[in-house]
């Protein structure tokens, strides 16, 4: 794992969209997207280079890590209007170009199997861009998901909740089930940009990158991907280990 620790949220942003951008360029890409607080620095710095001529995302499709279970797309926060009006719109990505489960279809779990199906028939996912839940969750892969799952329908824990519920009125309107890419499924993806900004998520990171590979922490599983360059601020960071080192070997 590359991990790059940078003084504040803004650095985190650039560093992010710059791993992302060499990809971006390419004729086409497919460009996973999570929903959450901490990419949306991320997706404002790639939409200052699309406005600035510097990137052009004609090219890219994007598709979407999770989607709650039972909101219509055209719902406020599912994270199909979510990624709309976090990212894709800005960057000119046109609606047919966003690609994700339909969490309000009838049998949400053959929907499912249906999306894990179609990331495989479209060649996969090149870069994909993931936050980190304070339980440790990528996706919606809640603490003790198999680490050898693929997109199912996922049961939220109170905690993820009750997270979510700032986006929502009150907690009984946050759903309780989610479609998600599985961690297999995330495995999958040729390139991974993990961002983590913020103190909240000082535990979880430590036990992504530095605790043992286990169901516990969903995040850990990256440990076993090729190509995955994790991104914190310095509060994030702040219960690594082994921080000096990342650092050293950041500079080399
Ligand atoms: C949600 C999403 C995740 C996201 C996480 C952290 O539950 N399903 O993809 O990474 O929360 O969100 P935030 O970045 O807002 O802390």
């Amino acid at each position: 794992m590359r991990v790059l620790i940078e003084p504040d949220e803004a650095a985190v942003a650039r560093t992010a969209a710059n791993a992302v951008a060499p990809l971006v360029r390419h004729a086409t890409c497919n460009l996973g997207v999570a929903t959450g607080s901490s990419p949306v620095p991320t997706y404002r710095e790639l939409a200052r280079r699309c406005a600035s001529g510097e990137l052009n995302f004609s090219g890219v499709h994007v598709f979407l890590l999770d989607e709650y279970a039972g909101l219509p797309q055209q719902h406020p926060q599912s994270y199909f209007s979510t990624i709309r009006r976090d990212f894709t719109t800005a960057v000119g990505i046109p609606d047919d170009h966003i690609h994700g489960p339909d969490g309000y279809a009838e049998n949400v779990f053959e929907e499912a199997a249906q999306y894990d199906r179609h990331l495989t028939e479209v060649g996969g996912i090149d870069v994909q861009i993931l936050g980190i839940g304070r339980n440790g969750h990528i996706g919606f892969n809640e603490p003790m998901s198999s680490l050898a799952s693929r997109t199912h329908v996922a049961v939220l824990t109170n905690q993820t909740r009750q997270d979510n519920s700032r986006f929502f009125a009150a907690i009984d309107d946050v759903p309780r089930r989610a479609i998600t890419q599985g961690l297999a499924t995330i495995s999958e993806a040729r390139s991974i940009v993990l961002i983590a900004t913020g103190p909240a998520k000082s535990s979880a990171l430590a036990a992504a990158i530095e605790g043992p590979l286990s169901a516990r922490c969903p995040a850990s599983v990256l440990q076993l991907h090729p190509n995955v360059t994790i991104i914190a601020d310095e509060e994030a960071a702040q219960d690594l280990e082994f921080a000096d080192y990342y650092r050293q070997r950041s500079a080399h």
